[in-house]
């Protein structure tokens, strides 16, 4: 495969071009700083749009291959939420935020996805590079099923070994395990998006993963791939909300350079 052809590796050939706009660092900073776990919230509501744009702005998230493996339930029928305020452990977050949102990682939609992707990309005609289409029709799928029993995801695994001796080679995933922590890993992300875009649109947010996954499973009518990643509690914050000043260790223990 030639440079070209792997898109991976080369230049794919794209001519797009997006401006980076500029960018108030120091109110950027001010999202992060502020960001803190709320357990209690006054009780104000959150303005339908705002929560409309956290939402999306975490399907903006940075996501694996573009697959787009969450679902984000914001729940609002009042038997369902009473029910997952339970599920939650009655915790205080859960019963005085304004909104409740569950993010779910879904291990099953990706070969939906990628077909969309291979479609998208088809109908933009002789443009789209060849190691674009190769990508979503062949290496996506090879890459991701796991076949029946986890057949296929062992075959993968001998041969990965195998090839892994002599080059880099793709080692993950070959288990439903390694299939559920790569939904998950982009599902947090599109989290983490939705909890600084509250902050930053003047709410607070607590996740949680102090939960029954099985009651909520059921609350929700999840699917058997579906994983339940975190709840959200959203609302804005009141005195004694947060339980006192951040605590980090020393960054050194954990930013390396090597
Ligand atoms: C995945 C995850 C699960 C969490 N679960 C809970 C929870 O169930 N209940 C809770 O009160 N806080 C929960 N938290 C909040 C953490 O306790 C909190 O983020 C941590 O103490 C750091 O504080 P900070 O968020 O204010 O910086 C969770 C945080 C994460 C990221």
């Amino acid at each position: 495969m030639s440079e070209k052809e792997n898109i991976l590796s080369g230049d794919p050939g794209f001519n797009y071009e997006e401006k980076a706009p500029d960018i108030d660092s120091k109110e950027f900073q001010k999202v992060i700083d502020s960001r803190r776990s709320v357990r209690i919230f006054d009780g104000t509501p959150i303005p339908d749009d705002v929560v409309r744009r956290c939402l999306e702005n975490g399907l903006l998230a940075p996501n694996s291959s573009n697959l787009q493996p969450w679902e984000f339930y914001l729940v609002k029928d009042a038997a369902k939420k009473k029910e997952l305020v339970r599920a939650c452990f009655s915790q205080v977050a859960a019963k005085r935020a304004a909104e409740l949102i569950v993010a779910v990682a879904r291990t099953a939609t990706w070969r939906a996805h990628a077909r969309e992707m291979f479609n998208l990309f088809s109908k933009l005609g002789p443009g789209v590079p060849k190691s674009v289409l190769d990508y979503y029709g062949r290496l996506v799928p090879l890459a991701y099923a796991q076949g029946p029993l986890g057949i296929l995801g062992l075959v993968k695994r001998v041969v990965y070994f195998i090839v892994g001796m002599s080059r880099p080679t793709l080692r993950e995933p070959v288990t439903r395990a390694h299939l559920r922590t790569w939904a998950v890993k982009t599902t947090a992300l599109a989290a983490e998006n939705i909890m600084l875009s509250f902050r930053a649109y003047g709410f607070d947010t607590c996740p949680m993963e102090g939960y029954d996954s099985k009651r909520i499973r059921k609350i929700l009518g999840l699917q058997r791939d579906a994983v339940v990643v975190m709840v959200i509690a959203a609302g804005k914050r009141t005195r004694g909300g947060i339980y006192g000043p951040r605590i980090r260790y020393d960054s050194n223990r954990f930013i390396k350079t090597v």
